[in-house]
């Protein structure tokens, strides 16, 4: 039941980013969509029909979780929201809202990608040492798939501001929110691993132990990520 909500709370965070990026406004131009569609590859067009969605759903299934939705159910941020506690519906909600009037939100989801993938799997790799084997992982850490798509954003969003920098305060924002709304899925994260934590049995046989550092990691990541948001943007402003 543990790793069936975690799965159902990361997998919809996820989810959300994932249908959202389709939404990107700015990036009309050729070579714009072209890098655009770089990124949505990298998520939804891995060879043999493969996604991240489905291949983070078989690392899940590899550690023993009962999902609680199937992959295809992860569909409408309305209809999944009623599945969900309040701080992740609430991101799902937002994500396709601040996703397509700014490429503030993309900038900040990329740039913590990599830190929230390296602690869930460090946290569940505590008790399932494959699990930060499995293909989600290892292929993105092995290839740096997020670090290229932190600068890749950072970089497209910079292209943007220089031609329209009137957008610099609406980017700004965006990312300011979604580092906030993120910042409460994993709270909430760290709620469920300490509401089980607090019912563990005396021989100790829960599934995953309270790993230090999964939502401290990301908030620590969401501060460090605003800080190169403002200075690349202010850059492009000036340049
Ligand atoms: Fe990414």
């Amino acid at each position: 039941m543990l790793l069936g909500e975690i799965h159902l709370v990361y997998q919809s965070a996820m989810h959300a980013t994932r249908a959202s990026v389709y939404y990107l406004p700015h990036l009309d131009s050729p070579a714009l969509r072209k890098r655009k569609l770089r990124i949505l590859i990298d998520d939804d067009g891995l060879a043999d029909g493969d996604t991240h969605h489905y291949q983070l759903t078989r690392a899940f299934l590899s550690v023993g979780a009962k999902c609680l939705l199937d992959d295809e159910e992860f569909g409408e941020p309305g209809e999944l929201c009623h599945y969900l506690e309040a701080e992740t519906a609430d991101f799902v909600r937002l994500a396709p809202k601040v996703y397509s009037r700014s490429l503030g939100a993309w900038c900040v989801v990329e740039m913590l990608s990599v830190d929230w993938m390296r602690g869930l799997a460090d946290a569940l790799s505590i008790h399932f040492p494959h699990f930060r084997h499995e293909p989600y992982f290892e292929d993105c850490f092995s290839q740096q798939v997020e670090e290229r798509h932190a600068a890749e954003a950072l970089e497209v969003t910079q292209t943007v501001l220089r031609a329209r920098p009137e957008l610099l305060h609406e980017t700004l924002r965006d990312a300011k929110i979604t580092a906030e709304a993120l910042d409460g899925v994993w709270t909430h994260l760290d709620r469920i691993v300490g509401d089980a934590q607090a019912k563990m049995v005396p021989d100790g046989s829960i599934g995953v132990r309270h790993e230090r550092g999964t939502c401290e990691v990301a908030r620590t990541a969401a501060k460090n990520t605003a800080t190169v948001l403002v200075t690349a943007a202010q850059a492009s402003w000036v340049c």
